[in-house]
């Protein structure tokens, strides 16, 4: 698939998630939303104040979403510098507070303990690697910035991912709670996979440009 396909496939799918999750959570009823109506019919489970800690996650994480395609894809260059490092500081600002709220949601979800492990680690990757990056690019090291930010960015995808896997996982497992424990680590391993599998080609690209590049 070429890079062009790629990165429109990228851009939509993160486009409609963010759209399902702005129409199930800013107009429609919550308590109706899949996930929501599942615990609900936990005789343990309150409402709130999770759901306000939902509203945050979901508020702040969308932005992320959102806004990786545009910073990942579109080249910075001289004229568009100042926005994209706004942007950035908005991506990095949502990912931060998006992190704090979900040590909390990660404790109650759905799945128990096995799910919990693996909303919390992805969580902390999260974090780390968006800090990692903004690292990089304050010592001026813009390689290892866009390596990094690549890295945070397949985690921020984990939420496109999530969508995608739950339904046959659903169909295969035959229970919910069952694919939500599974869920809860497919939706990022892959992807870190496939992103390490990138960087590593473009490494190799970039050496070969420099070995062609070099005079004999
Ligand atoms: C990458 C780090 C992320 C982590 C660790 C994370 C974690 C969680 C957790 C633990 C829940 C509650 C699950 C439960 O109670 O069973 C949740 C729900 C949710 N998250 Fe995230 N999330 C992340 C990224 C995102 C992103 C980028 C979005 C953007 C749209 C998002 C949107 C949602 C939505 C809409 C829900 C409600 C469930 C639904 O209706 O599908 N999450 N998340």
């Amino acid at each position: 698939m070429g890079n062009k396909i790629i990165r429109g496939l990228v851009f939509i799918l993160a486009i409609s998630i963010a759209g399902y999750a702005i129409v199930q959570y800013g107009f429609l009823n919550a308590s109706n939303a899949g996930l929501v109506s599942f615990k609900l019919q936990k005789p343990n489970f309150e409402l709130q104040p999770w759901i306000y800690v939902l509203y945050t996650h979901i508020f702040t994480a969308i932005f992320a979403l959102i806004i990786g395609p545009f910073q990942l894809f579109i080249k910075p260059t001289n004229g568009r510098k100042r926005w994209h490092r706004l942007m950035g500081y908005g991506y990095v600002l949502s990912i931060t507070v998006s992190g704090i709220v979900n040590v909390y949601l990660s404790i109650f979800a759905t799945g128990g303990w096995i799910s919990s492990l693996g909303f919390m680690s992805l969580d902390v990757l999260w974090v780390a690697t968006t800090f990692m990056a903004t690292r990089k690019i304050l010592v001026k090291d813009i390689q290892a910035h866009k390596v990094w930010m690549l890295r945070s960015y397949a985690l921020t995808f984990s939420a496109v991912t999530l969508r995608i896997l739950l339904a046959p996982l659903i169909f295969l497992l035959g229970d919910f709670e069952a694919a939500f424990r599974a869920v809860a680590w497919l939706c990022w391993i892959p992807n870190l996979i496939v992103i390490e599998v990138v960087i590593s080609r473009m490494r190799l690209r970039r050496q070969q440009g420099f070995t062609t590049a070099t005079p004999k």
